[in-house]
Parts: C-alpha cells; structure tokens; sequence
C-alpha cells in the first residue's frame, strides 16, 4: 500500500557556512539586520500562528474570507492538479482549497513545503484525518531549496500557492528572484496563486504589527533565543525592546529590535563580537504592501500569462492567479 504521507527533508539542523557567511554578513552592516528565515523556529512558527488570531492582525481573516469566495473558481480553471504550498504553517488555508477540490470530485494530492518540520508533520495528519482519499508529500525546505527540487507531478499539472503576503518579507531584489525562482520550478501549464496584503491606512498597519497581546514582540524577540542556540550567541532578550513603524516611502512596515542599554554581544558560531548603543535598532522584518495589478504584471515578465486577480471588499487583500506560459 502507498503510504498516504511521506516526508522529504531539505534543511540540516547545524548551520552552513553559507548560512553564517549570511549572517555575519547582515549583522555587521548599517543597520544591523537579521535574515527574516530565524523567526521560524518551533517557537516562532507557534507564535506566528498565534499572531494570525489576533484581532489586529485581519491579513489572516480577510484572506480566509476571499478564499472563501475565490477556491471553488479554482477547481474549475485548473481541473486535476497537485496543490503546492510554500510555506505551509499550520495548513489552515488549506482546507478551503481541497473542499472545492473534493467537491468537483478531483483527487487530492498536497505538497506542504516548510522550514518547521514539527508544525509541517502535525498540519499534514490533522489533513489526513479530515481527508480520506488525500495523499501529503511535505517538504521541509527553504523556498530556494523546495523550487529547485520539486518531485515531478503525477498529475496533469500543479497549482502552487504562496499566501499570507509572504512575498511581503522580500526586498525588491529578493522578490525579483524569487519570481524567477518560482517560474523555473514550474512547468508550462502549471498555476501560480499568490496572496498580498495591499496598501491602506498606515494606522491598520501600524496596529497589525503591535497588537495588544504582544505576541508580535514575542515573535520578534524569540528570534534571538533562536540565534542564541542556533549560532551560540549570547543575546539577553529582556535588553531588547520590540519597534514595528510603517515607512511611508518604501510602503513597508519596519520591524526592528531596540537596545535598551549599551551593550555587547558574542556569537560564538561566527566568533563576532558585536557592539549595541542604547536605542540602536537591528532591522528584522520587512513587510512591504503591494498594489495588485503591478505584481500580476511583474510576475508576466517572468513568463506567467494573468488569468484573475481578486480583492476583499474593502480592497484591503488581494489574490493574484497566473499560469506559466
Ligand atoms: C509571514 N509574514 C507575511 C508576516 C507579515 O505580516 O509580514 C510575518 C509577521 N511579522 C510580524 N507579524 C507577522
């Protein structure tokens, strides 16, 4: 019998050279900066899905939403296909998809890919559970290392989706990568479906990203915990304080980690010492918000032919689907 889960693991738990090459290199620039990817430890993965509750945070709910609207449109262009999904979490979203799926009565085949392995593993058997006839193949990976080695389809084609405005966290030039990356992982005939916050009132954003709870400045701040144990670094988290503020000109929400003392810092991984000024701020998180027809237009010059794009009713989230030429 065919096992209805199987497990593909691209990511080493030590880190590279390439990894520490990365990060000596970002924390040493102006501002300190630290890669985004060292959010999603165990911890982070669970309090970025806590995040994703919070009542300040509607980028989760008002996707949800339009899902809602949008996933049985989905069967219908595509037909029998594999659903991908970069950076998978908690699968939630998901399970709007394989209802209209299941509904036209096509098979479910679902690829999760993740960096977290224990929230991809227990998102994939909560989906089996609720899906008899479904097969999960999941992938921990990067999104760099998933592209370059997806399993060939076994049905006519695929639909690969990257929601939750996760493009947002790239810069321009990662985006521009990313693109390409995501259209020579695909093959003529394949979909693109991607999800993105849109611009807005500065306020709601501003708001998104320091909600009442704290869970945001957890999040923030657990990335240190990570390096401390990923890179044997010495960072104390109670001498940082957590800052989220919308730049108006680059149309991004800035999140950095603030100093609260003048202080010094060891990672023993890169044997760097770093030194910190009271209030000096350590870039973490960009998340840059989007006007939809320009990004279906940037993803044509990467070879995607549009097929639709939608919004929420107050235009505040909106879906893009492609097919590669
Ligand atoms: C994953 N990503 C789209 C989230 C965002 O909104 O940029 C990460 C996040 N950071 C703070 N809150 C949520």
């Amino acid at each position: 019998m065919i096992p209805r889960l199987t497990l593909q693991k691209l990511v080493s738990p030590s880190f590279s050279l390439s990894e520490a090459e990365q990060l000596r290199q970002a924390l040493t620039q102006t501002p300190k900066t630290i890669p985004p990817q060292y959010f999603y430890d165990d911890r982070g993965s669970q309090l970025f899905e806590q995040i994703c509750l919070q009542p300040e945070y509607y980028l989760t709910n008002t996707e949800m939403q339009l899902l809602e609207t949008v996933a049985p449109l989905l069967p219908q262009q595509t037909r029998a296909c594999e659903l991908v999904e970069l950076g998978s979490g908690s699968s939630r979203k998901t399970n709007i998809i394989l209802d209209a799926y299941q509904r036209e009565g096509l098979p479910l085949r679902y690829t999760p890919i993740d960096i977290s392995s224990s929230i991809l593993e227990l998102s994939a058997k909560h989906l089996l559970q609720n899906y008899p006839n479904l097969e999960v193949h999941g992938i921990v990976a990067t999104y760099e290392q998933a592209l370059a080695h997806l399993p060939p389809a076994t049905l006519p084609c695929r639909l690969l989706y990257f929601l939750g405005s996760s493009l947002g966290n790239f810069n321009r030039h990662q985006c521009d990568v990313f693109f390409t990356q995501v259209a020579d992982g695909l093959q003529g005939g394949d979909y693109f479906l991607l999800g993105i916050d849109l611009h807005k009132d500065p306020r709601i954003l501003e708001a998104a990203y320091n909600d009442a709870q704290g869970v945001t400045a957890q999040f923030n701040l657990n990335i240190l915990t990570h390096l401390n144990r990923r890179f044997g670094a010495n960072f104390v988290p109670d001498r940082f304080r957590h800052v989220a503020l919308y730049n108006q000109i680059e149309w991004q929400i800035e999140m950095y980690l603030e100093s609260t003392i003048p202080q010094d810092v060891y990672i023993q991984g890169l044997d760097l010492r770093l030194h910190l000024e009271a209030g000096e701020r350590i870039l973490s998180e960009i998340s840059r918000k989007f006007n939809l027809d320009q990004i279906s237009q940037e993803l044509t010059t990467k070879g995607f032919k549009p097929i639709a794009t939608w919004q929420d009713q107050r235009g505040w989230f909106g879906l893009t689907l492609v097919q590669k030429c």
